[in-house]
């Protein structure tokens, strides 16, 4: 029997979203239907209404969610129905050529559900494959991690994407190590996230970048040693007064916008290394002069989901929270209702929260 349930949808791009009434099938074979606890409203979600990823409308937006697995569909080990869980975008394949060389975090085929959700017959597709911001929801089970149940769904839920991503940057992407010095560009979510993770991964000097000053607070709370407003000084130029004119060693940016990348490039040691972690829209361009990715040396890397595995960090992340070692909770500004997303993708774009979350 398909569940009839409420959950946000993005008809068309631009427009703001609504909350409507969907059909969820029953799981099929390797599928689970999980019961949403909480849905954090990711940049990434503004982005797919934006038009910004494609163009494959009507979009299930939210992907950064906790819940209980409800029911399984056949040959399901993994999970079992009462599990609490955190839903993923990477449920690796293991049989791509890259998982099948052992690089299953770059996986070029993770399952979603093959079963469509649908709003008055129309096929939906759900953000990253999940679609989270309704009452439940249908996954491919390797997209469900079981986790602790003793941590709070609101702060697991954002582990599912943008504190992963974040915190990924740094620790896997970006390698920062001990004694590192690190530049996060842009303090938002997955800013702040990589903050955290330059500092658990004993990074000693992180530095903070954003146009908000609201934004470098928090940096500081999540372990920035220094923050630069780059919309009072050149960020560059601070970078290096900061490194004995050096640059750092890792230059993280997570914006998504030209200038950022830029500034990060230009703000990092020789042999250093850029990660972007910032989704761009597919008009946007870079210029770098040639003589300078050659004379520099170093690594430029792209970070998607913090090159993850999903099975092997989320439970150790929620581990390193319920110890009081990783802040998650501090990344929960409010928590909202399902009909709020709209007013929270406003909130977002002024800089006033980091994480708006949706409790259901
Ligand atoms: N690669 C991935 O796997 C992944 C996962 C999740 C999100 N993302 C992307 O990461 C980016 C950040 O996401 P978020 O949820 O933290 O967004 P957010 O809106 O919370 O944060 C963006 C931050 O950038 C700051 N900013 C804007 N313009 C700036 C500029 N010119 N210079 C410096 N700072 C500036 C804003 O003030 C804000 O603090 C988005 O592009 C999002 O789509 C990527
Ligand atoms: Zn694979
Ligand atoms: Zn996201």
């Amino acid at each position: 029997m398909p569940h009839s349930v409420r959950a946000v949808v993005a008809r068309a791009k631009g427009e703001p979203v609504s909350l409507v009434t969907i059909e969820v099938p029953d799981p099929g074979p390797g599928e689970v239907l999980v019961t949403i606890l909480a849905c954090g409203v990711c940049h990434t979600d503004l982005h797919y209404r934006e038009g910004a990823i494609n163009d494959e409308f009507p979009f299930l937006l939210g992907h950064e969610a906790s819940g209980i697995i409800e029911e399984v569909g056949d040959g399901v080990t993994n999970v079992a129905p009462g599990d609490f869980v955190i839903l993923n975008w990477r449920a690796v394949c293991g049989e791509c050529r890259s998982c099948r060389r052992g690089r299953p975090w770059y996986c070029f085929d993770t399952h979603n559900a093959i079963r469509k959700m649908t709003l008055d017959g129309v096929e939906l597709s759900p953000a990253l494959g999940i679609g989270a911001f309704a009452e439940k929801t249908l996954v491919a089970a390797g997209q469900a991690t079981k986790v602790d149940p003793a941590a709070s769904p609101e702060a697991a839920g954002l582990v599912g994407c943008g504190i992963m991503a974040g915190l990924g940057a740094a620790m896997n992407t970006g390698g920062v190590g001990r004694g590192d010095s690190v530049a996060v560009f842009g303090c938002g979510g997955v800013g702040n996230a990589a903050i955290a993770g330059a500092r658990l991964a004993g990074a000693h000097t992180i530095i903070g970048i954003d146009i908000d000053a609201r934004k470098l607070d928090l940096a500081r709370e999540f372990g920035a040693t220094h923050t630069v407003d780059s919309s009072r000084e050149d960020p560059i130029e601070a970078v290096r007064a900061l490194t004995d004119g050096n640059g750092v060693d890792v230059a993280i940016e997570a914006v998504g916008l030209p200038e950022t990348y830029e500034q990060a490039f230009f703000a990092r040691d020789l042999a250093g290394t850029v990660v972007l972690v910032g989704v761009p829209n597919p008009t946007m361009k870079i210029e770098l002069p040639m003589i300078e990715v050659f004379g520099r040396g170093g690594t430029l890397k792209s970070s998607w989901y913090g090159d993850c595995l999903p099975e092997r960090d989320f439970p150790m992340l929620i581990d390193l929270y319920l110890q009081g070692r990783l802040d998650l909770d501090r990344f929960v500004s409010e928590t909202i209702d399902l009909d709020q997303v709209e007013e929270a993708f406003h909130r977002m774009e002024r800089g006033e929260v980091i994480r708006s979350v949706v409790v259901l």
